[in-house]
């Protein structure tokens, strides 16, 4: 696990921009992207946009699966996570809407759904980079505290937590859906690489715990201290309890140049 400290929310972005664009141009025009929901990829997918407005990156036969999604939200709600996915990646990356996807929660048969979406990430060749926020009880995806280390994607029941932090975004903490269907940690766990990116000091106990923390279902995001490319970007806020922090910030600033040039950072 490499953890890359930045001094500002906007370093956060660029440095974790040029990390997934480097991924994007190695893999080639079929990338395959996962991609994640909420505030804190926003800037990345705005520094990625960019560099598709500029003729540096060129996603338009590239692929995404989203994470997770809510149960029960009709096709079409502003809040659902297909239509998120659609405003914030599919159209400033300039994807092909058929070539994203998202677990279809409106589904009679959600288990079916389930399966179904395991099967398309398979088939699509699995995910090359696998874009993720943490939550602050540590979840990623919608993997709540307690998830198996070793699950694929399946319906969960959202922490009244989770539910406090997404009703800003509905009328009502009442609105806010009491189920989801998420991609397991087993499933985010077969991405080849994993770039995370989180800032604030709303975020600082989850990073300890991921970065530091023993691996446990009690923080689900410390499963990706057993990933083997997984980078963590944060900003000093959300770096502010890390033990080692000053380890991280030797090893980014002292990485050897041919290292530097093969991962992009
Ligand atoms: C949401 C999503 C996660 C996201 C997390 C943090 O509920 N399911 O994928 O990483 O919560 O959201 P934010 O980035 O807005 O803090």
């Amino acid at each position: 696990m490499e953890v890359v400290i930045c001094s500002s929310p906007t370093e956060v972005a660029q440095r974790a921009t040029a990390k997934v664009a480097r991924i994007c141009q190695e893999v080639g025009p079929n990338v395959v992207l996962g991609v994640a929901t909420g505030s804190s990829p926003l800037a990345l997918y705005e520094g990625l946009a960019a560099r598709v407005a500029d003729g540096s990156l060129d996603l338009s036969q590239a692929s995404a699966f989203a994470l997770d999604e809510y149960v029960g939200l009709p096709k079409g709600h502003p809040e659902s996570y297909a239509t998120v996915v659609n405003r914030t990646v599919t159209e400033p990356l300039g994807m092909d809407p058929a070539r994203v996807n998202t677990p279809d929660g409106a589904s009679s048969d959600i288990d079916g759904a389930a399966k179904a979406y395991e099967e398309a990430i398979v088939a699509a060749g699995g995910v090359d980079v696998q874009i993720l926020g943490i939550g602050s009880n540590g979840h990623i995806g919608f993997n709540e505290p307690g998830s198996s280390l070793a699950s694929r994607t399946r319906i969960k029941t959202l922490t009244p937590t989770t539910r406090e932090d997404n009703a800003r975004f509905f009328d009502s903490l009442d609105q806010v859906p009491t189920h989801c269907l998420t991609q397991g940690l087993g499933t985010i766990m077969a991405a080849r690489n994993v770039v995370l990116v989180a800032q604030g000091e709303g975020k600082a106990d989850a990073i300890a715990a991921l970065v530091e923390g023993p691996v446990t279902a009690m923080c689900p995001g410390s499963v990706l201290q057993l990933h083997q490319h997984a980078t963590i970007f944060v900003d000093e806020a959300a770096a502010a309890k890390l033990t080692l922090a000053d380890y991280y910030r030797f090893t980014y600033d002292n990485k050897p140049a041919w290292q530097r040039d093969l991962s992009g950072l």
